[in-house]
Parts: structure tokens; C-alpha cells; sequence
């Protein structure tokens, strides 16, 4: 089948499922072929908004009629509600649930769903929401390849996807790329309030921060040159960014950086025991 043509259904239709309906759509999915329940009529409307098309429904169980696959794209702490309300059908049975929800571990989901039921399990990161983002994905040995593929397709809708075999790094992939961003703003605020202190004028430091973001991310991106690599092109040696290095080296911030993501990993771990 035509990927464009899946019946692709989305139970809670709020930022990421927006994000990843629109994706669709720009890709040239069919939207007569997306349906999506929200008990939120804003909600509802926002979807409605980004093609007309599309059904939308407060009906969570309307979800399964006909769907080649299921996102689920609820907060954490419902999915086991939502999906425990969810009525025992014979097409429930026959397609595959895509879970973007954080921490909700694969053995979780096929409790809540059934033993055989073929799921996928992303952890998608915040970019997603202008199609930026990457997840990463990994499935029950109950997928297909062909669910697996469909599952491909719907989270290329957020942007760049990686597949792993061991489930149990994901909280390795929470700690560096789901928790990722928040480091980088972080980066970007003290950027800006150290040039506000430099004399420079709030508007513009924030804006410097933020391009400077935007760029380096940017060319990241782009170049076949490795990171260090980059970093040595914008070095010379004894110049500005070679005294601003150096004491970022001398103030030990590659061990600080490295406590903060076992932390983030390690909490991901605790997270996901409770679930
Ligand atoms: N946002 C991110 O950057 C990000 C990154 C990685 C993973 N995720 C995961 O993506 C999932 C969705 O996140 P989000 O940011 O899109 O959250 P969100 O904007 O709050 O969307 C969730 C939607 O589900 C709706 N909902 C509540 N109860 C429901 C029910 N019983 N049946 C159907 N829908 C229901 C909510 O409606 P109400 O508003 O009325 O409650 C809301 O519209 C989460 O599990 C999160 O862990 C998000």
C-alpha cells in the first residue's frame, strides 16, 4: 500500500500530534485518511484548521475503525486510562500502535493492549514540533516489517528517525536528545545574559544567542565535518574563542556536562520503573 493512503488514526490531538498531522499533510498524505479524538474542542478545531479533511472526534474508540496504525499521543500519566477504555476489537487487533509518549516502556503498552499486538515505542524531542525534531524508535518483536516501515513514515512527520534494537537506551537517548534542547536554551540564555552584562542592548543579545544557536546548529547539520573539526575552524590559536575554551576546559565543563546527562539518564531510569 501506498504510504500517502494509510488510515492513520491519533488518540489526543494536542502539540505533537498537530505537529506530526501537519508533517503528514505537507508530505502529501491523503487526509481523508487521518482521523484524530480529542475530548478538547480547541483542540478539535486546530486540526480541523490544517485540513478540513480530516475527521476529528471527541470518541476515543471511533480511533480503531479501520486504522492501519494508532498514535498514541496522550501525556504519560493517562495512557494506561485511555487505553484501558479502549474497546476489545478484532481491528484493534490487526494494526499497529505508535506510542510518542515519554518513559511508557513497550512491556507497559502490550500489558495495557494485548500480548500480541504489534507497537512501536518513540521517543521523539521537542524540534518535532517544526519538524526538526529526531526520535527514536523501537518496536515489539510482534511488528512487522511493514508496521515498522508505517511507523517510519508517520515519525519522519517530526523529522529525522533512528531505530535501536535494546530498548533500555532509550534513557540514554532521553538524557542527549530528548532532554537535549533544554541545554541548548540554556546555553543561549547565558549567552545573552552575558552579553546584556557586556553593555549590549537585551534585544540584540538575545538575538545574537539565538542565531548563533540557529547557525551553528545549522551547519552541524550541513557539514560532512566532524564536530571537533567545526570547533577548530572557528579557533585560531590564541585568539577569542581559544581564551573563552580554555576556560570553559579549565572549569571542567565537559565533567559537569557529563554528570548532568548521567543524572538525566538516570532519571529516566527511576521514570520509567514507575510506569
Ligand atoms: N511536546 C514535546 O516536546 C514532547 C517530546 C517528546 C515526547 N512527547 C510526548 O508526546 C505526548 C503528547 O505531548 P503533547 O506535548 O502533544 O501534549 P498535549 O499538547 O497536552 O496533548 C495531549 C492531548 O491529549 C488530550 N487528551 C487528554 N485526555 C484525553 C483522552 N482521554 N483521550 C484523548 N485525548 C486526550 C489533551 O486534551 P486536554 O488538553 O483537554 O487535556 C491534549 O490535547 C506526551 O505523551 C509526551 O510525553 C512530547
Amino acid at each position: 500500500m501506498d504510504n500517502h493512503n494509510l488510515n492513520i488514526s491519533f488518540i489526543g490531538g494536542g502539540n505533537m500530534a498537530q505537529a506530526i498531522i501537519g508533517g503528514l499533510v505537507r508530505a502529501g498524505h491523503n487526509p481523508q485518511r487521518l482521523s484524530m479524538s480529542d475530548p478538547d474542542p480547541a483542540q478539535r478545531d486546530n486540526v480541523h484548521a490544517i485540513h478540513s479533511d480530516i475527521q476529528v472526534t471527541d470518541n476515543n474508540a471511533a480511533m480503531l475503525d479501520a486504522a492501519d496504525l494508532i498514535v498514541l499521543a496522550v501525556k504519560p500519566q493517562i495512557m494506561a486510562t485511555v487505553i484501558g477504555a479502549l474497546p476489545a476489537t478484532a481491528a484493534r487487533d490487526s494494526c499497529v500502535f505508535l506510542s510518542i509518549a515519554a518513559g511508557i516502556t513497550l512491556d507497559s503498552l502490550q500489558a495495557w493492549l494485548n500480548p500480541a499486538q504489534a507497537i512501536v515505542r518513540a521517543m521523539p524531542n521537542q524540534p518535532a514540533l517544526v519538524g526538526a525534531g529526531i526520535s527514536v524508535l523501537t518496536a515489539m518483536p510482534t511488528t512487522t516489517e511493514e508496521q515498522k516501515g508505517w511507523a517510519q513514515y508517520v515519525a519522519a512527520a517530526m523529522g529525522e528517525v533512528a531505530w535501536i534494537d535494546d530498548e533500555a537506551l532509550l534513557d540514554a537517548v532521553t538524557a542527549v536528545s530528548g532532554s537535549g534542547p533544554a541545554y541548548f536554551y540554556l546555553f543561549m540564555e547565558i549567552l545573552a545574559a552575558c552579553g546584556r552584562e557586556m553593555g549590549l542592548p537585551a534585544e540584540l543579545a538575545t538575538r545574537l544567542a539565538r542565531q548563533t544557536g540557529f547557525g551553528a546548529g545549522r551547519i552541524a547539520d550541513e557539514s560532512e565535518l566532524e564536530l571537533k573539526a567545526l570547533r577548530s575552524r572557528v579557533t585560531s590559536k590564541g585568539g577569542t574563542t581559544a581564551a573563552a575554551l580554555d576556560i570553559l576546559e579549565q572549569s571542567e565543563f565537559r565533567a559537569i556536562v557529563e554528570r548532568a546527562l548521567r543524572a538525566a539518564r538516570d532519571r529516566s531510569v527511576e521514570l520509567g520503573k514507575n510506569n
